[in-house]
């Protein structure tokens, strides 16, 4: 473990961005804990539109409708013992947002550019002056162009569809049937024309196939180290 970085550190901001199930929001969120800065998941303000849209009985295609909904909803991330917890309107929503129903929607939620206006502008003010350790799509491009660290998070569909088949405790979905979705989910995201998931030219890449969670959290802290170091 890392622990040169630790400590009276000036707040600064880091950007992890990279396709689904690269174990970002893990990675994301020991970082934020070592160096006691906040971790903000932004995939769960796209997850929290969409199970709000779905509630309501609007479809993700329309966007006029769904963009109204965005910017009418209070959307919390609060920490909590066992992670992050996530409140519409005040309802906790942290478990419905990862059902399979909202992982088929969200990718259309998200590709509406006045949806990602919104939540893009929500997401600069909860990272305005702090310490904080962001995960998402387009941190580094888009929502936090000035990030003092940009880490672009990767590893192979297969290694990403092993991992996350590992955590299913009830797979009602083959390995196989899993990294398709993967593989669909990622273009998707690679392809849709409003921000579309990319690396920042500033960004370090670290693919993980084949390491450890520990050696990734551990390189992203050396990224800090070397980029704030002097700086105490
Ligand atoms: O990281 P995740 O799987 O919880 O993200 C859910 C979806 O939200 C994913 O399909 C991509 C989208 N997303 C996005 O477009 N921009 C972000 N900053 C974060 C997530």
């Amino acid at each position: 473990m890392d622990g040169g970085v630790t400590g009276s550190l000036k707040p600064f901001n880091i950007a992890l961005d990279g396709p689904a199930g690269a174990g970002k929001s893990t990675v994301a969120r020991m970082v934020a804990g070592a160096l006691g800065f906040i971790y903000i998941d932004t995939g769960a303000m796209y997850r929290a539109v969409t199970w709000k849209t779905l509630r309501r009985g609007v479809s993700p295609e329309q966007a006029d409708e769904v963009t109204a909904i965005a910017g009418a909803m209070d959307i919390e991330l609060l920490p909590g013992a066992q992670g992050q917890r996530v409140r519409v309107d005040g309802e906790d929503v942290t478990e419905a947002i990862r059902m399979p129903e909202i992982n088929r929607n969200v990718s259309a939620v998200s590709s509406i550019a006045a949806v990602r206006e919104i939540l893009v502008g929500l997401q600069k003010e909860l990272a305005a002056g702090k310490g904080v350790v962001m995960d998402g799509r387009d941190i580094g491009t888009r929502v936090l162009p000035n990030a003092e660290v940009k880490v672009f998070l990767t590893a192979s569909v297969e290694e990403r569809a092993r991992r996350r088949f590992g955590e299913l405790s009830n797979p009602d979905i083959t390995l196989a049937q899993l990294a398709e979705e993967i593989a669909v989910r990622d273009r998707m995201d690679s392809e849709r024309e409003a921000s579309p998931l990319a690396r920042a030219d500033d960004a370090v890449l670290i693919d993980s196939t084949g390491m450890s969670l520990q050696e990734v959290v551990d390189a992203v802290l050396d990224l800090c180290k070397a980029k704030r170091g002097g700086e105490e």
